[in-house]
């Protein structure tokens, strides 16, 4: 019988899947301190886990651990060298939750734009007929939209900015031109430029050295003064105190923030006190449809490594029996072969090569 240590609380069915399955126990904890997790971890073959951090001490505690299957898309909690050395698989939810997110994005961006906050307040408090000195509110329909990062998200992302009749302009080194325009995108290869004409940026973009503060104040200083960012990708990829000194200073409108650097974010980031700014508490994937989707997918993930059937898709690590990613990515194998793991890029580079072809 395998043991399954399902890391934070999921939805109840994938809970389901493995409740009656003589093949599998599980343990379900809400306790994340390093020191629980040593002890818990210890004897289990598969884990779950949603947000908290999966240190390397964590990992190397694991004998028996095969498998770490991640709720969700994003990776840079678990440690992945760890996670190598020890040959365990790393699956991630691929498909679960895009269009949760998608669907955040334009909320937050409809909310900046039609200052969602500020009419509801406005009618509530009694002040209906102050609704002439309210500021204006702007629309959506023929503007420039940039999506930075051109995955399963940004995908998603597209399409709603069409229903709006937006211009779309992609900025993802690693996505063709074709691929883009395919998708009805206009292919931008410098973010520093191309941000200078946006209405609206999206960030969809992994958390990396690459990409941590890919949006600073040089960029914003040049940003158009109606301008809207989204984050709902990882904090860290906007520069919290540049975004404030930029709309403290009027350079932009305002922005939409799902995630930030530190989580919970500290009481005293400028940012939780500027009325520029709408928050959510990473809760973008937080629709009832996608927590089933993501709770089962989890679990369904283990179920399917346990039998040697993971998706492709699913499949962000496989380093088991010497199987490396002949089978998956013949194209890159020469980079592969030489020091497929030496750094974190590399192993990206595979992931983002495989969604694609996969997308
Ligand atoms: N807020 C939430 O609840 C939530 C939910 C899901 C995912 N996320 C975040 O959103 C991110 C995107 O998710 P996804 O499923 O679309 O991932 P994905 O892997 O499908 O897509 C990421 C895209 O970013 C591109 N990219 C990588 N490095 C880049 C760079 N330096 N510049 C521009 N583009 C780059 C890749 O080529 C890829 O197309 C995830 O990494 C995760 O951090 C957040």
């Amino acid at each position: 019988m395998k043991k399954i240590l399902v890391i934070q609380p999921i939805h109840e069915a994938g809970i389901e899947l493995i409740k009656n399955n003589p093949d599998y126990e599980f343990e379900v904890i809400e306790n994340t301190d390093i020191e629980f997790l040593k002890s818990k971890i210890k004897d289990c073959d598969g884990v779950s886990i949603r947000t908290a951090k999966l240190a390397g001490e964590v990992i190397d505690c694991a004998n028996k651990l095969k498998i770490i299957s991640r709720h969700g898309v994003g990776y840079d909690n678990i440690n992945l060298e760890s996670t190598k050395k020890n040959n365990i698989t790393l699956a991630i939810t691929a498909t679960a939750n895009a269009v949760a997110v998608a669907e955040h994005v334009m909320f937050m961006l409809l909310n900046i734009s039609k200052k969602g906050n500020m009419y509801d307040e406005t009618v509530k408090s009694g002040k209906f007929n102050d609704r002439n000195k309210l500021p204006k509110t702007v629309e959506l329909w023929n503007k420039n939209i940039l999506i930075a990062g051109f995955g399963r998200i940004g995908q998603a992302l597209i399409k709603r900015c069409h229903g709006f009749e937006m211009k779309v302009f992609v900025y993802d080194p690693f996505v063709s031109k074709e691929m883009i325009e395919k998708h009805g995108g206009i292919k931008v290869d410098n973010l520093e430029e191309a941000s200078k004409d946006m209405d609206a940026i999206s960030l969809h973009v992994p958390l990396n050295e690459k990409t941590k503060n890919i949006i600073n104040y040089d960029l914003l200083k040049n940003m158009k003064k109606n301008c809207i960012i989204i984050n709902a990708a990882r904090g860290g990829v906007i520069n919290e105190i540049d975004l404030d000194k930029a709309l403290n200073e009027n350079l932009i409108l305002g922005a939409g923030l799902d995630v930030f650097e530190i989580e919970p974010p500290d009481p005293n980031n400028p940012l939780l006190k500027n009325n520029k700014v709408f928050l959510s508490p990473h809760t973008a994937a937080f629709t009832e449809e996608c927590m089933t989707r993501m709770g089962k997918e989890t679990i369904q993930n283990i179920i399917d490594f346990f039998d040697d059937k993971l998706e492709k898709s699913n499949l962000f690590l496989r380093i088991q029996m010497g199987l490396l990613l002949q089978d998956l990515v013949p194209p890159l194998l020469p980079t592969i072969q030489n020091n497929f793991f030496s750094s974190i890029h590399q192993t990206m580079a595979c992931n983002q090569y495989i969604h694609h072809q996969e997308l």
